[in-house]
């Protein structure tokens, strides 16, 4: 009996030492074949192990799916359950926060199609932006597509379409890129390169008190009312061709105004003010500082018969009005764009940008405010 004891001891440790090296077997040859599968569709060794891990293994060789996607965000250890059909959507970028970022934007809230447009239209400084937002931002796509997006004006943006629902998103980033969603004169900043042709002087950028322009010369009475009128070089040589070219058919202007100092400015408005009162004052004219005569690159022209401010009437306005564009003149205040400018219209003052610039907001019928806020800023 006791011998027998042993004898079936023996047997039954026999049985399990076989029965363990087939089942370890069996599951070494499956092992194998998984990792031979997952091998062939692409995925590495150290990638093989994680799958294996996460037990994603038959989602990926049922669907026959590699995905570097996945698989770097398995290797950086960034990987989230909850994201990976997110993972196997989005093609890989290879970047350092990709990863980060997809995962963030999902944690937001954002939708695959937003997420999309989100990487196609920003860079990785931007995403980091709209990450570090408290939440999601409704019609987020509807702004970066813009191709004037501003990342620093984001929150203008959504704020200004809050107030004016009626405008269109191109509307209300060319609108806040120019500061509109401010009142005039309630942002004011100092002007870069007051000296250049493309200067920008408006209700929301101001030239400093003592800023006098370089190359400043007379026109001479062959072109100006009087002898004091001065602007600069480049402006002279233009409005000398156009003049002369006007007169060839038969047509006369002339300056009225052209470079005004910062004082003689503040005299002028203060007239007008004193006349007007300021609100009414603030249609018609610069606040010194402001005003685009101080550059030396704005004119006030007339036809010698009628009064600049009946220049609109005349034949001479019906020319310039189609061709100043080629000699680098723009009208700077046109009708309807009062809402931009903050001006009324004024057919007589315009304003030297050079032929190229002028001749682009000739044929697209936009204001130099607009120019500056979309090429120039
Ligand atoms: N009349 C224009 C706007 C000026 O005062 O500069
Ligand atoms: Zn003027």
């Amino acid at each position: 009996m006791n011998k027998n004891y042993k004898y079936y001891i023996l047997i039954f440790a026999l049985s399990a030492l076989c029965f363990f090296f087939i089942f370890k077997g069996v599951s070494l040859i499956t092992n194998n074949s998984i990792e031979k599968q997952l091998k062939a569709l692409n995925y590495n060794k150290q990638t093989i192990e994680l799958i294996i891990d996460y037990d994603l293994t038959n989602y990926l060789i049922e669907n026959d799916i590699y995905s570097k996607t996945l698989e770097v965000a398995l290797l950086e250890g960034n990987y989230i359950a909850d994201n990976l059909t997110d993972y196997i959507y989005f093609e890989y970028k290879n970047y350092d926060k990709y990863i980060e970022h997809l995962n963030g934007l999902k944690a937001i809230g954002y939708r695959n199609d937003e997420i999309n447009h989100i990487f196609e239209h920003l860079n990785q400084n931007e995403i980091d932006q709209i990450i570090d937002q408290t939440g999601i931002i409704p019609n987020l796509t509807n702004y970066i597509t813009d191709q004037y997006f501003d990342i620093n004006n984001l929150e203008r943006y959504i704020l200004y379409k809050n107030d004016n629902t009626n405008y269109s998103y191109e509307k209300v980033i060319n609108y806040v890129n120019m500061n509109l969603d401010y009142n005039f004169y309630e942002k004011i900043e100092k002007t870069k390169n007051p000296d250049s042709n493309i200067v920008i002087v408006n209700k929301y950028y101001y030239l400093d008190k003592d800023f006098i322009p370089k190359n400043l010369q007379s026109f001479g009475t062959k072109y100006a009312i009087n002898n004091d009128i001065k602007a600069t070089k480049p402006v002279i040589d233009a409005f000398i061709a156009i003049a002369n070219d006007a007169k060839s058919i038969n047509l006369t202007i002339k300056v009225v105004s052209g470079y005004r100092s910062y004082d003689s400015q503040e005299a002028v408005y203060k007239r007008y003010v004193d006349r007007d009162g300021e609100e009414k004052a603030n249609t018609y004219s610069a606040k010194p500082g402001h005003s685009e005569h101080q550059t030396g690159l704005a004119l006030d022209i007339y036809n010698t018969v009628l009064s600049f401010s009946n220049f609109e009437k005349t034949v001479e306005y019906a020319w310039v009005k189609n061709n100043a564009h080629r000699y680098g003149f723009i009208v700077r205040y046109p009708l309807n764009k009062e809402d931009i400018t903050g001006y009324k219209y004024e057919p007589w003052h315009i304003r030297y940008v050079g032929e190229e610039i002028a001749t682009y907001i000739y044929e697209n019928n936009i204001t130099f405010d607009e120019y500056y806020a979309k090429f120039l800023k």
